[in-house]
């Protein structure tokens, strides 16, 4: 079962009044519990893609179906509650916070979100630092880490509120490429464990290795789809 359905999606943007086609309608199904990397020459959509997912962009045309319902068609509080709990980003530049500390941001989103007490909130932030392998660094500052150790926490920010899904744009493009397969590892098992579904972005080969399906972008539109 599809838990993201993507239907003739494009998406014009205006580059100082001439369109630019970044997706020229783009068909796919992406099925819980995948492990899926874009991949494609630099402006081939993979960006505009991963932001329409996210509903961090809306298509100029087609339908974006999320887990049967029609994310278009949503009320505001419906949108919003996809976007805060169902999904979760990486970026490849990290974006932590850098005053705060280590467990701090990965408590970030469930002090914002104020459901759970704080006590539970550090349970919850240790139990993922914990599952990054970053558990001895809870106290340290984003500055006094490594760049792949900032990403893993980045990635247990990313998944303290459980999300379905986790989007990721080009999240080793700022690592050496030892780190960087360390952190494609990482979030095959955290798929494995937990069936969170990954769609992430990537220019490097060894990374693309790791993916279990492959779909290539050129020039807005799906030239492969390999699953392996
Ligand atoms: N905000 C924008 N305004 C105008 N054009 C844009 C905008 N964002 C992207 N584009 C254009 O859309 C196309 C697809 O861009 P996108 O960023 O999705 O590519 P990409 O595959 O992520 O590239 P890269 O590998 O360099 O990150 C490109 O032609 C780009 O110039
Ligand atoms: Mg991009």
């Amino acid at each position: 079962m599809a838990i993201l359905s993507l239907e003739k999606i494009r998406k014009v943007y205006d580059k100082g009044g001439n369109p630019v086609v970044a997706l020229g309608g783009v068909d796919l199904e992406i099925g819980k519990g995948e492990y899926l990397a874009v991949v494609g020459p630099s402006g081939s959509g993979k960006t505009t893609l991963l932001n329409i997912i996210g509903c961090l962009d809306a298509p100029t045309e087609g339908r974006l179906v999320y887990a049967d319902r029609e994310l278009r068609g949503l009320g505001e509080r419906e949108l919003s509650e996809y976007r805060k709990e169902h999904v979760s980003f990486i970026f490849q530049s990290f974006n932590l916070i850098p005053v705060l500390t280590v467990i701090e941001n990965v408590e970030l989103p469930l002090v914002i979100e104020r459901k759970l007490k704080p006590t539970e909130i550090r349970a919850r932030a240790r139990e993922l630092l914990a599952a990054v392998g970053l558990s001895d660094k809870e106290g340290r500052y984003p500055r006094e880490l490594s760049g792949g150790q900032e990403q893993r926490v980045a990635i247990a920010r990313a998944l303290v509120k459980n999300p379905i899904v986790v989007l990721a744009d080009e999240p080793t493009a700022n690592l050496d490429s030892h780190t960087a397969e360390e952190i494609v590892e990482l979030m095959r098992r955290v798929n494995q464990e937990r069936n969170t579904t990954f769609v992430f972005s990537t220019h490097d080969r060894l990374v693309m290795e790791h993916a279990r399906r492959i779909v290539t972008l050129r020039d807005g539109a799906v030239t492969g789809d390999e699953r392996r």
